[in-house]
């Protein structure tokens, strides 16, 4: 359980007094994650709308490495029209893709259904035959490779058209959002629901009200101050998630089928930059909580609260509505009271003062395994759900990814660890099958497993932690071998 204040962790990995080999039960999910705008043939939505713009304005610069400048697509300029509108090219090689997954071992994949390509315009009552074929592809060759489909049914994008204002509002916050939502969501189910014991309804609600409404780094790119400012917003996404939660379950009650729905939610561990400050540890511990646990909260108890905020309000329909927790993790975030300064916090990607201690992802990111450890008890203590890990992972581009193959381990033994102490984490997936599209950081931020070779037709290439992953599946875990070779068994 995370302390009431939390100080800062000089330690970036759990001790582990128990020998290895550290092995999970047969039935552990393992696999990868990806999303469809990040992979897959551009369609008409928020994102390209913004790729667009971005390319007519020539905005490709950052802030700093990690941290991407508003309105802003790192580096996009560098990219051919060409490789901009096929992403990875994942649309000629869906077969391939998915066969090469099949041959490493994964037993599952995660991936988005792009709201935008099933409903192009909202003349379509029905979804687009061409969308739907597309899709039937994927479940094809998930079938072949006998992989299990995990689907998400929002992952950060969506259709252009929703864009347009209706009574003054745009996007989710449109008056008929939910009525073409459900539209969206049934037509999913009657086409693929039969294929999809695990679904995620919403990927990174919290990221996406961040990013979009208050950091303006994603669409709509609004800046709207006051975090209370979003809470419509985010009784909306609720909303969302109730709905398509309900309309899940009930498909595979018609079909006698059993189902397992959540959605994923991003967590960091959040640390005060100076251990001691009394501020920096407020800081930190009221945006772990708004950030992490308030959507959570809302999710198992039905009421929206939002912390440091007197808000309440009950969402019909809500209580109760997830069978698992999903965590994506991504290592730590320092946090630094800037009490004269709105927001009065600053956010680091990693201590300026001790770099190499953070090992730094290329994007800047501090890796914190043990931080996944803690994350996962506390999940486990307050909400007593499976849990699966939707994402985790690391930018690393190097052909010989060193980090990324030194992380994975780490995390996976934090993962143990977690189960070890009660924690029911049932699946692992790692971001990601491929190199793909990273937002606001563009195509430079490389998170495969597999390389994709922009320069040379998409060509792909295996990286040496592709092996190390099917090693780890073949193995249900780390054996004594990889522990040793990546150091576990040190002090
Ligand atoms: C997560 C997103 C995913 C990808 C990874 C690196 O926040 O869900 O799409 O961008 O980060």
């Amino acid at each position: 359980m995370s302390p009431l204040l939390p100080s800062r962790c000089g330690v970036a990995r759990s001790a582990n007094r128990e020998p290895p080999p550290y092995r999970f039960p047969a039935d552990f999910l393992w696999g990868t994650a990806t999303a469809a705008y990040q992979i897959e043939g551009t369609q008409s939505d928020d994102w390209a709308a913004f790729e667009q713009d971005v390319i007519q304005h020539r905005r490709f610069e950052q802030l700093a490495p990690g941290k991407p400048r508003p309105g802003h697509i790192h580096r996009l300029g560098d990219y051919s029209q060409e490789i901009r509108q096929k992403k990875t090219d994942f649309d000629s090689r869906i077969e391939d893709d998915l066969a090469m997954a099949a041959a490493m071992g994964h037993q599952a994949y995660r991936f988005s259904i792009s709201w935008a390509r099933l409903f192009p315009s909202p003349a379509h009552t029905e979804p687009d035959p061409a969308g739907l074929a597309y899709y039937q592809r994927i479940f094809a060759a998930l079938a072949r490779g006998r992989m299990t489909a995990v689907v998400t049914l929002f992952h950060f994008t969506s259709p252009a058209w929703l864009w347009q204002q209706r009574a003054g509002r745009r996007g989710w916050e449109r008056p008929d959002a939910l009525f073409h939502w459900e539209r969206f969501v049934r037509a999913v189910l009657h086409h693929f629901g039969e294929h999809m014991p695990i679904v995620c309804t919403l990927n990174e609600p919290m990221v996406y009200v961040y990013a979009g409404y208050l950091d303006g780094v994603f669409p709509p790119h609004e800046q709207r101050g006051a975090p209370q400012s979003v809470l419509p917003l985010v009784e909306r996404l609720l909303e969302a998630h109730a709905l398509a939660y309900h309309l899940v379950k009930a498909d595979a009650a018609r079909r006698g089928k059993s189902v397992l729905v959540g959605f994923a939610q991003h967590t960091r561990a959040f640390e005060p930059l100076r251990s001691r400050h009394p501020l920096d540890r407020v800081a930190a511990a009221v945006i772990e909580r708004m950030f992490i646990w308030d959507f959570c909260d809302a999710v198992s108890s039905g009421t929206l609260r939002m912390t440091g905020t007197f808000f309440k309000k009950e969402i019909p329909n809500l209580r109760g509505t997830q069978d698992y927790l999903g965590i994506n993790y991504y290592g730590r975030y320092y946090i630094k009271a800037t009490p004269l300064t709105e927001p009065h916090f600053e956010v680091l990607m990693h201590d300026p003062e001790a770099p190499e201690a953070d090992r730094p992802s290329d994007l800047g990111w501090a890796s914190y395994p043990r931080g996944f450890r803690v994350i996962l008890q506390e999940a486990a203590r307050r909400y007593q759900l499976p849990i699966y890990i939707l994402e985790n992972g690391t930018a690393d581009a190097r052909d010989d990814d060193t980090l990324r193959r030194q992380l994975l381990v780490e995390h996976i033994h934090e993962m143990w660890l977690a189960r070890r102490h009660g924690a029911d984490v049932r699946g692992y997936f790692h971001w990601s099958l491929l190199d793909n599209f990273e937002w606001a950081e563009g195509f430079e931020a490389r998170f495969g497993l597999i390389k994709v070779d922009y320069q040379d037709g998409f060509r792909r290439t295996p990286r040496p932690s592709a092996g190390l992953f099917s090693r780890i599946i073949a193995q249900s875990g780390l054996d004594e071998a990889t522990c040793r070779e990546y150091g576990l068994l040190s002090g």
